[in-house]
């Protein structure tokens, strides 16, 4: 089954990017992998090593939501991963697509998609940090979902909306959407705030939702960004590297 997964959280700096990037990278070394930047900010296709302002609009996924034209994907694979980069022309793509009220806006992602969808085993949709329509689009075109939770307590209080949002997906027609697994990011086990954090996640979501292992808080995360690489290039013995391959290999069971 060709899976789509939406990275999703609302919060900023909760790991969606670095997640995004890096489960790309370890999916591709077996799998065909495409990888969509749905951030107008354009924090993944810097992590990719592209220059946003040098990308025409057909380069990216505006086009696609606005006018519907074809889907197009970056000339050739990077670090073994098929790529859509974005730039900031996508925050006006919602402006424009909120206002057609003929269409259904929530599906112009997923019809875009459908050109594609046999191409790729896996493709991964990096969501803005908020619930708009970009992150709505993502949900409604996804198959999976992927939710980096940052184990501070402002983050946590944010997945009541989070979970709200993708039941009200799948109640609109949309059911099969799972929630794959939650990934606790940034995680310092000696640091006890974090620690509890993490002991009320399992608590309230043990039974009912995949709780990976959680990924410590690390330097090399920015590190790696800033060279345009996965941390598997960057450290390839970095614990975080185990933990990154190890969820890729749940996603492909899930
Ligand atoms: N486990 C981690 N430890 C330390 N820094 C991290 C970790 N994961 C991500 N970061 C850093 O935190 C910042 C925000 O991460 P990012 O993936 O861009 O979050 P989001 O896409 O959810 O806004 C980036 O600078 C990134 O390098
Ligand atoms: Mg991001």
């Amino acid at each position: 089954m060709k899976k789509i997964i939406a990275v999703v959280n609302q919060s900023g700096g909760a790991g969606k990017t670095t997640l995004s990037q890096n489960i790309g990278y370890h999916l591709g070394l077996k799998n065909r992998v495409l990888l969509i930047d749905m951030d107008p900010q354009a924090s993944l296709t810097a992590f990719m090593g592209l220059d946003k302002l040098k990308l025409k609009m057909e380069q990216n996924i505006y086009g696609a939501i606005t006018e519907r034209s074809p889907i197009k994907v970056w000339h050739e694979p990077i670090h073994g991963v098929y790529f859509i980069p974005t730039n900031q022309e996508l925050s006006s793509a919602e402006i424009e697509v909120s206002r057609d009220v003929t269409a259904d806006n929530r599906m112009r992602l997923k019809t875009a998609l459908e050109e594609i969808a046999d191409q790729f085993d896996y493709t991964i949709l990096d969501c803005p940090p908020s619930l708009s329509l970009l992150s709505i689009m993502s949900l409604v075109a996804a198959t999976h979902v992927v939710i980096p939770l940052e184990t501070q307590y402002k983050c946590y209080k944010g997945t009541d909306d989070l979970f709200g949002t993708i039941a009200n997906v799948k109640k609109r027609g949309h059911k099969n959407l799972e929630i794959a697994c939650i990934v606790p990011n940034k995680y310092e086990d000696r640091n006890l705030h974090d620690k509890e954090i993490l002991e009320e996640v399992t608590k309230l979501l043990q039974g009912k939702v995949h709780i990976t292992e959680p990924i410590p808080k690390s330097t090399a995360f920015a590190g790696a960004s800033k060279e345009h690489v996965p941390l598997a290039l960057y450290k390839k013995n970095h614990p975080g590297v185990t933990m990154l391959q190890a969820i890729s290999d749940y996603l492909e069971k899930a």
